[in-house]
């Protein structure tokens, strides 16, 4: 299956969250998610070269940026349409950068281990937190006026 294929099919398992950009940044998200994925089940055949890695440093890079400023940006949002739930979702981000912080260590450290539960972690993270936690800001936002 490729990520295009993995992409699309998460597509629709994606809650519409209200806001447009934050849809299209959730399935940016979902995305990353798949190509990780992916490179994951190519590495459970065979070790990691040192091309492997480097390709592992720079998605999960790319991960790391893009989940901050989605963050940032729900996060500046909530703040400025004064959104009750700020201080819950700010703290669920806070501790999933953490958890990215750890993670990255161990790419690092060249641990390969990390991989499998941080696949599952990721997707799991990422339906829970799109799906319930932030679909909850739905209603508020559409009432501000925002599409
Ligand atoms: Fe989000
Ligand atoms: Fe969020």
């Amino acid at each position: 299956m490729t990520t295009n294929t993995v992409a699309r099919e998460t597509e629709c398992l994606l809650k519409n969250v209200g806001v447009m950009e934050f849809n299209k940044q959730h399935l940016r998200l979902a995305s990353y998610a798949a190509e990780f994925q992916q490179l994951v089940d190519k590495l459970s055949e065979t070790p990691p070269t040192i091309e492997d890695w480097r390709h592992i440093d720079a998605l999960f890079g790319r991960i790391s940026r893009f989940v901050a400023e989605h963050f940032r940006h729900e996060e500046q949002l909530m703040q400025e349409y004064d959104y009750p739930e700020y201080n819950n979702q700010k703290q669920m981000h806070n501790s999933f950068e953490s958890k990215l912080i750890d993670v990255q260590s161990k790419i690092r450290g060249r641990d390969i281990r990390f991989t499998n539960d941080f696949c599952k972690e990721l997707w799991e993270w990422l339906f829970h937190h799109i799906n319930v936690v932030d679909v909850a800001y739905r209603d508020f936002f559409i009432e501000k006026g925002l599409k």
